[in-house]
């Protein structure tokens, strides 16, 4: 019997930790940048996810309006960043990640609430604690 409990928490923790960090998320760290390049930004995407909405970053415009949706955010290619914001686009993926990502920690600043870094090397860090988790953006 005590063997029984025993296996049910090792699976119950097993378990667990898969779950905690699920398959998409590993270390921020993943990246080796190129040389002169910046390391991958750190992104906490698990945190925005509880504080903001979701098509306040992911957007598909028809007629200058965001028609997306909660339930075409699946992880497809269509959906990535990149996708549009490619090299040849008007905001090329440079300037779509850093202007998204700034613009909005600058407003947060301004009205004295808790938000993310706005410089290099706070986004592009050369390390990230171990435990720290983030999203790594396909470059
Ligand atoms: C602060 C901005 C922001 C918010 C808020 C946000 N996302 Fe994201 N999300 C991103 C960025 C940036 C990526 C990376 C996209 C890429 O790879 O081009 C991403 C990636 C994803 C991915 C792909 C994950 C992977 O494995 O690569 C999914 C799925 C997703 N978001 C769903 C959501 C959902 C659902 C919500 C709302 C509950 C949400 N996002 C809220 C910015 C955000
Ligand atoms: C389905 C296509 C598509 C996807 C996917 C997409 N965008 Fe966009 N985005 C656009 C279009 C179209 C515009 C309007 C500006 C333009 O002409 O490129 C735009 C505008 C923007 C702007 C405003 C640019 C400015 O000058 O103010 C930012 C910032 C931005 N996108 C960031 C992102 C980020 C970050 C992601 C991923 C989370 C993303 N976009 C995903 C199509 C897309
Ligand atoms: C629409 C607003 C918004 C956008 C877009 C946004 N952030 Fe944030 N970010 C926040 C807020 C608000 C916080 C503070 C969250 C909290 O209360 O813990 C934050 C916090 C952070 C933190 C600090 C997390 C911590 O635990 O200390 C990092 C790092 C960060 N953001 C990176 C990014 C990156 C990289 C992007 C672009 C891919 C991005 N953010 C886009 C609003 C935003
Ligand atoms: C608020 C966070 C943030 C700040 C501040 C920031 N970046 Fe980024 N940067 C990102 C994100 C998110 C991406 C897309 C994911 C990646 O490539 O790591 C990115 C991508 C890049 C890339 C790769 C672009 C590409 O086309 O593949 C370079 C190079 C870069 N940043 C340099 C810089 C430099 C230099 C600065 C300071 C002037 C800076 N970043 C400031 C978040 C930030």
């Amino acid at each position: 019997m005590d063997r029984m409990v025993i296996i049910a928490v090792i699976v119950w923790i097993v378990t667990l930790s898969v779950f905690r960090f699920g398959p998409a998320l590993t270390p921020a760290t993943e990246i080796e940048p190129a040389e002169g390049e910046r390391p991958a930004a750190f992104f906490p995407h698990d945190n925005h996810m509880e504080v903001l909405d979701c098509l306040a970053c992911h957007h598909r415009y028809e007629d200058g309006k965001n028609v997306a949706t909660e339930d075409e955010l699946d992880g497809s290619d269509e959906m990535r960043c990149r996708y549009c914001h490619h090299e040849d686009a008007s905001v090329n993926a440079r300037e779509a990640f850093h202007r998204q990502c700034i613009r909005c920690h600058r407003q947060y600043d301004k009205a004295g609430e808790t938000t993310g870094p706005r410089t290099c090397g706070e986004c592009h860090p050369v390390t990230v604690p171990e435990d720290a988790y983030g999203l790594v953006i396909e470059r």
